[in-house]
């Protein structure tokens, strides 16, 4: 089977554009570095997780789901997306979310209520977890529990994991990199790198999946995590892409799956002072806008990396724009960034 047989229902504005970043290439001395722009995706301000939210709502709809639910962080890029995905497709949204309600709805919350979702629990945090759960935690028994309440109502409730099946980001993220391929084709180039956060792993998992399918595995993916270490993903990427080659019945090369998970610093969501330098460094060199949690943890990587010399002089660096600027807008990822010392941001 190819990837395009597989059944999908249109959400993202694709394909995305393929800007490059002369400043930030000399300021990092060597490689050219590339920004495919995934935050600008279309629905409901775009991001990573539509080319993955096809594949899962055609896949609901497929089974006649009266109503969806997902899961994910209270500043959740993923719950915003689907509630929107939901309201393309017709299904109510119900949604999960991992922590307390803030007094004051920002960001990806607010946008959550702006698209009507269907409904929201919040599931508090308790002191000693870990945010990602390392394993089905509260918020997954919240699920649970919810979907046995609309069955019993009689509903058919389609569960999304958070950040979607590994399979629909394979599937999602498998024909970006054959994009890229096009894109740089038309400048007589070809990627050499392509760096991605980490956070759930299946956009990566796609990645890997396009490199081998449409560039030979030449294009090397690059992995920074946000969260979780490397040995968990890579092993939940490798059941990702058996299952993707699975359904397309090719025969499964050996994968190369690197993570860097150097970059995540005391936690998920908290900052590190060379996430803030990376995203000051994106946005004064190139007026591009990264998030403190995915995208700029995910350039700090870069910067570092480039400054180590992993990148050889010339070669092609492409750096997967998620998104996530939405979140930005919540207060506790604005106190994150903001420099209060910074010249022109003085209080009277
Ligand atoms: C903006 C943004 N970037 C990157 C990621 C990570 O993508 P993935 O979960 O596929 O690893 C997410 C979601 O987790 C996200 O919201």
């Amino acid at each position: 089977m190819q990837i395009g047989n597989v059944e999908r229902t249109r959400l993202a504005l694709l394909p995305s554009p393929l800007q490059e970043l002369p400043a930030l290439s000399r300021a990092l001395g060597g490689p050219r570095v590339f920004v495919k722009r995934d935050d600008l995706t279309g629905l409901a301000l775009g991001g990573n997780k539509l080319r993955k939210l096809e594949y899962a709502m055609a896949e609901a709809l497929k089974a006649s789901s009266t109503c969806v639910i997902t899961s994910g962080a209270v500043q959740s890029n993923h719950c915003r997306l689907t509630a929107a995905a939901c309201r393309v497709v017709g299904l109510p949204c119900h949604l999960v979310l991992g922590g307390s309600p803030p007094e004051q709805p920002g960001g990806n919350l607010l946008l959550d209520s702006i698209l009507g979702a269907a409904s929201m629990r919040f599931v508090p945090r308790t002191p000693d977890q870990k945010d990602p759960p390392s394993r089905p935690g509260p918020v997954q028994h919240s699920v649970d529990l919810l979907r046995a309440e609309l069955e019993e109502r009689g509903e058919r409730p389609y569960v999304i994991p958070n950040g979607c099946r590994s399979l629909h980001g394979a599937l999602g993220y498998a024909p970006c990199v054959r994009e890229i391929g096009c894109q740089l084709h038309e400048l007589n180039l070809a990627p050499d790198w392509v760096v991605t956060a980490c956070g759930t792993s299946s956009t990566q998992c796609g990645l890997i999946l396009g490199s081998e399918l449409y560039c030979g595995g030449e294009a090397r993916v690059l992995g920074i995590s946000v969260s979780r270490s490397g040995d968990v993903l890579a092993r939940r990427i490798a059941e990702g892409l058996d299952e993707a080659y699975a359904l397309l019945g090719r025969l499964e090369p050996e994968h190369e799956i690197t993570i860097h998970d150097e970059y995540v610093g005391p936690g998920y969501g908290l900052p590190t002072p060379e996430m803030v330098e990376a995203v000051r460094l994106a946005a004064r060199l190139e007026g591009l806008i990264l998030d403190p949690v995915y995208t700029g943890k995910a350039m700090a990587g870069v910067v570092d990396l480039a400054r180590k010399g992993l990148f050889r002089r010339g070669e092609v660096v492409v750096f997967l724009h998620t998104g996530g600027i939405p979140g930005l807008f919540a207060p506790e990822q604005a106190a994150s960034i903001r420099d209060e010392d910074e010249p022109g941001y003085a209080f009277p």
